[in-house]
């Protein structure tokens, strides 16, 4: 399951209506610069790093070598979901070769961040994860299964800090950040850390064969894919279905049906291109009927129409068989609801995301305008209870894709669901 805009999709929702009936969830890329919420009746969950099959009680979750691990942020969000009554206890797996997000990455980034001006600020979340993964491509990095052996941990720390200390050396001195003190963040959670360490690819290809189910838990959206996203106001890892083999250790033959998740508009967090983005107006009432407002940093989301042109994309660099629209509720009070299906760019209209992604900048949308329902759909479970308009939006974005509509989501609630492809709607017996 993946995300097909720039994040906040409304993944967390569907991964865990998803989760209830697969043996497994695995998280393959990001780290704690995800935020998926989850409305459980009274209940409402965030979670950042651990995959969000946790919720689901019989659910076993893994965190594989592709993801970058906070320690201090993992152990958190153990603890918050022991006091909310989710038991974790034997559930909860960590690739060995996942590296760890040490405090100098976030260091590194607020210094990066404070040293780009306005719309070059890529406005990330501040989480270290674009430091983090650059030291892994670097070869400096530390991995969870280096805490196993203190004196082994310490080389590695030694290692990475020592070369930072000579690369920003006032970046380190100025916040106290040496190689006592990376040792001393790390220190609290190695005993509980060990335990959960396991080797990803044996894991999963170990209940693979013996016919276990995985579900793939994508993180941030394709479209900030370090390679496919608009590069440089992107993650810093690949977040699409690629991401999955190398950052899990499974084979090709492992993925089956690849669910792209769809807001039925487009939102973003942070800078860069959004074509069909709507600054005022309409794009302001998307922003308040949706809430949209970030899971992890708390800030509000750039907010404009759906983007065929742009989910065309995302479909083919995923290989999406089908989709999970999310949101339709938010757009019940429209009267007419634009939808892009091609851009303008040097004088011509073109229906495929240029070749430079940073174009997109440039692009002018043409838009067909659908009409909107004006009623209610908030919380309707049944496909023929939507109104006919806005099942003729569905039906209009499921065939401009080629894909098939798995779900509707009607509302935050787990209950706000319409399912529509009853094959994949199992529960557990
Ligand atoms: P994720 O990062 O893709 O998991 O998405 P987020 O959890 O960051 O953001 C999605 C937000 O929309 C959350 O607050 C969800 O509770 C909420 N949400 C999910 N589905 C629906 C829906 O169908 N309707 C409404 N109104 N809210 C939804
Ligand atoms: P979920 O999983 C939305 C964005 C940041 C920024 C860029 C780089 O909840 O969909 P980073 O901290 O990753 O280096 O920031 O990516 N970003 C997200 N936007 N949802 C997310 O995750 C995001 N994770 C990162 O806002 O523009
Ligand atoms: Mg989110």
């Amino acid at each position: 399951m993946v995300g097909t805009q720039w994040g906040d999709e409304g993944k967390g929702k569907i991964v865990d209506l998803l989760a209830a009936s697969a043996d497994w969830v695995a998280r393959y890329s990001g780290g704690a610069n995800a935020g998926h919420s989850v409305q459980a009746g009274s209940q409402h969950f965030a979670l950042h790093l651990i995959p969000t099959g946790i919720l689901s009680p019989r659910t076993r979750c893994l965190i594989g070598n592709g993801v970058v691990v906070d320690l201090p942020k993992l152990f958190e969000e153990l603890g918050k979901l022991a006091s909310a009554g989710i038991d974790a206890t034997g559930r909860l797996f960590v690739s060995g070769s996942a590296h760890l997000v040490l405090p100098h990455h976030k260091l590194l980034e607020a210094h990066a961040e404070a040293h780009q001006s306005g719309a070059d600020k890529i406005g990330t979340t501040m989480r270290g994860i674009g430091p983090a993964y650059a030291d892994k491509i670097a070869r400096r990095g530390v991995r969870a299964a280096d805490v196993i052996d203190e004196g082994r941990l310490r080389r590695r720390v030694e290692q990475v800090i020592g070369q930072w200390g000579g690369l920003c050396p006032d970046v380190l001195r100025a916040h106290d950040c040496s190689i006592d003190s990376v040792m001393e963040e790390i220190r609290p959670y190695r005993e509980r850390l060990v335990p959960m360490l396991v080797d990803a690819s044996v894991t999963l290809t170990g209940a693979m064969r013996r016919g276990e189910s995985i579900l793939f838990e994508g993180a941030q959206g394709t479209m900030l894919d370090i390679d496919f996203g608009t590069y440089p106001f992107v993650t810093s890892s690949n977040t699409t279905t690629g991401g999955v083999l190398t950052g899990l250790g499974v084979p090709p033959t492992a993925l089956h049906d690849v669910i792209g998740v769809v807001k039925a508009y487009t939102t973003r967090v942070g800078n860069g291109p959004f074509p069909t983005e709507q600054k005022t107006g309409e794009g302001k009432l998307l922003q308040e009927r949706g809430n949209e407002f970030g899971t992890t940093t708390g800030r509000s989301r750039r907010c404009g129409w759906l983007d065929l042109v742009q989910l065309r994309y995302a479909v083919r660099v995923n290989g999406i068989t089908h989709i999970a629209v999310t949101k339709l509720d938010v757009l019940d009070l429209f009267a007419e609801i634009p939808i892009c299906l091609g851009y303008e760019i040097d004088g011509e209209t073109v229906n495929d995301v240029p070749m430079d992604t940073s174009r997109l900048g440039e692009v002018v949308p043409v838009y067909k305008i659908m009409p909107g329902w004006n009623q209610p759909t908030a919380g309707v479970t049944e496909y023929d209870d939507l109104p006919p308009a806005a099942r003729e939006y569905l039906e209009f974005v499921c065939d401009a894709l080629g894909v098939k509509l798995l779900m509707v989501s009607t509302g935050p609630d787990r209950a706000e669901t319409v399912w529509c492809d009853p094959r994949l709607h199992t529960t557990r017996v």
